[in-house]
């Protein structure tokens, strides 16, 4: 091969760090892969805005079909995001025999098996490293690293804006919104923060690591998933107290052949390192029946980080390339999706009660805990203003559907004013 020429649909957070990956590693990039390397087309919205890195505007275009058509674009790098519209592009790139990366959870958590069927009838390599935790090579892990064990369980923190918003809440007293804003200016968020605040990002993101931990196909409505915007500050001072950090974390477990994943705000114990994975950083811990636990850990979003998971794919696609291979990595599920009932998920969980502070009240409380057989590990009063009092209780581990009970029973309970908040302890 002479040149690899590579097609870049997008020049935002992401794109400005592949072009500067490409141009500050070209050496290493000509050895692994034998040939030079350069970007042919850059797809855009607004030629006109400044850009983080300075390209030649005869690179630059705002029509797709520029790069999709050219016959001389042997590899399409998609850092543009969006689903529909792009979904048809890749699929008509991968139609005309060009590989693909991309850094889209959206649309592999949506439409991957599509797509990577396309690229296999094609011979075309469809890669996705970037899509989950940034700059972690957690895919490639899970995919070939575990290739030889059987996953019953992937747990951790795969969205960094979150991270960085409950970071700065809880360590520096920051409000949500001041810390959203300094994730967004800095180029962890999505182009629609809800995603990340909302937890859709992360579901997204368990739903990948999912279909390929349990090689089943786990698609975004398998996974429950609930965001963090209605964190107070109070709940995280709580969760100090009892000796917890509050995180979103993202579970995916397996128990015989059925599975769980969720994605949700929940308290991990202060001395667990999840708790101390700070800021954007991710972290994902897998466990494998043979090789017993495995941590991964680094930076979860961002420019750079983001960036090198791209181009570490693009070497993967060249290097196939070289050999002739290319079109046959992508591992298909092996087995049908099952999914596990409320009575078959146990946890320990936080709840706050705002009660009426009157005799009786901790009795009717316990009492209800009792007859739906959940165990309370810790309880304390706290007295908040006049005749009102919160309780804090935090159970033993009780099934998913027992604890939704008691939520009912709760709420309908004379004592309850309203059950304040209550969260999963994770770890
Ligand atoms: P971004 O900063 O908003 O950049 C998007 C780029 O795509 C911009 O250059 C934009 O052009 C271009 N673009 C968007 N829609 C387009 C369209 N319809 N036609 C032509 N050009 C279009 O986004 P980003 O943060 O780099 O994220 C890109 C992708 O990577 C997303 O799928 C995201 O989920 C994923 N990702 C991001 C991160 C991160 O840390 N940011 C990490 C992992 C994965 P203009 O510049 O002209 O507007
Ligand atoms: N918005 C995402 C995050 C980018 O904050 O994790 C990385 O996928």
């Amino acid at each position: 091969m002479e040149k690899i020429s590579i097609g870049l649909l997008g020049l935002g957070t992401v794109g400005s760090g592949v072009v500067k990956v490409i141009r500050n590693h070209q050496d290493k990039l000509v050895h692994g892969v034998g040939c030079p390397v350069g970007i042919k087309k850059i797809l855009v919205q607004d030629s006109a805005k400044s850009r983080e890195v300075v390209v030649d505007q005869e690179l630059v275009t705002l029509d797709p079909n520029e790069i999709v058509d050219d016959p001389a674009i042997d590899i399409i790098v998609e850092v543009m995001g969006g689903i529909e519209e792009t979904r048809k592009l890749l699929l008509r790139a991968l139609e005309k025999k060009k590989h693909v990366v991309t850094a889209n959870k959206d649309l592999m958590a949506l439409h991957g098996p599509e797509l990577l069927e396309t690229a296999s009838k094609n011979g075309c390599d469809l890669f996705y490293e970037a899509s989950v935790a940034g700059g972690i090579p957690i895919l490639r892990s899970v995919a070939d690293g575990f290739a030889s064990d059987r996953i019953h369980k992937i747990i951790g923190i795969v969205n960094g804006t979150t991270n960085y918003i409950l970071t700065k809440m809880s360590d520096e007293g920051k409000s949500y919104e001041e810390a959203l804003n300094e994730a967004q200016k800095l180029g962890f968020a999505e182009s629609d923060p809800e995603a990340d605040v909302e937890g859709i990002d992360a579901a997204r993101k368990m739903a990948i690591l999912s279909t390929l931990g349990f090689s089943m196909n786990v698609g975004l409505h398998d996974v429950r998933f609930k965001g963090i915007t209605n964190i107070s500050q109070q709940d995280i001072e709580y969760g100090k107290r009892l000796g917890y950090t509050m995180k979103l974390i993202g579970v995916a477990e397996r128990d015989g052949e059925k599975i769980d994943v969720t994605v949700q705000p929940a308290l991990v114990t202060d001395s667990h390192p999840l708790a101390a994975v700070k800021n954007e950083n991710n972290a994902v811990y897998v466990y494998g029946e043979a090789v017993g636990e495995t941590m991964f850990y680094g930076p979860g979003a961002g420019s750079l980080p983001t960036a090198t998971a791209v181009v570490s794919d693009l070497v993967g696609v060249m290097r196939n390339m070289r050999l002739g291979v290319n079109g046959h990595s992508a591992a298909f599920p092996q087995f049908t999706k099952k999914m596990m009932e409320a009575d078959e998920v146990f946890k320990k969980y936080f709840i706050r009660l705002v009660v009426e502070d009157e005799v009786g009240t901790l009795a009717e409380v316990t009492t209800l805990f009792s007859k739906e057989g959940i165990s309370v590990e810790k309880i304390w009063q706290n007295p908040t203003r006049g005749s009102i009092s919160e309780i804090v209780l935090v159970t033993h581990k009780a099934s998913r559907k027992s604890f939704q009970d008691i939520l009912v029973e709760l709420n309908d309970s004379s004592v309850v004013k309203h059950v304040g908040s209550y969260y999963r302890i994770e770890i």
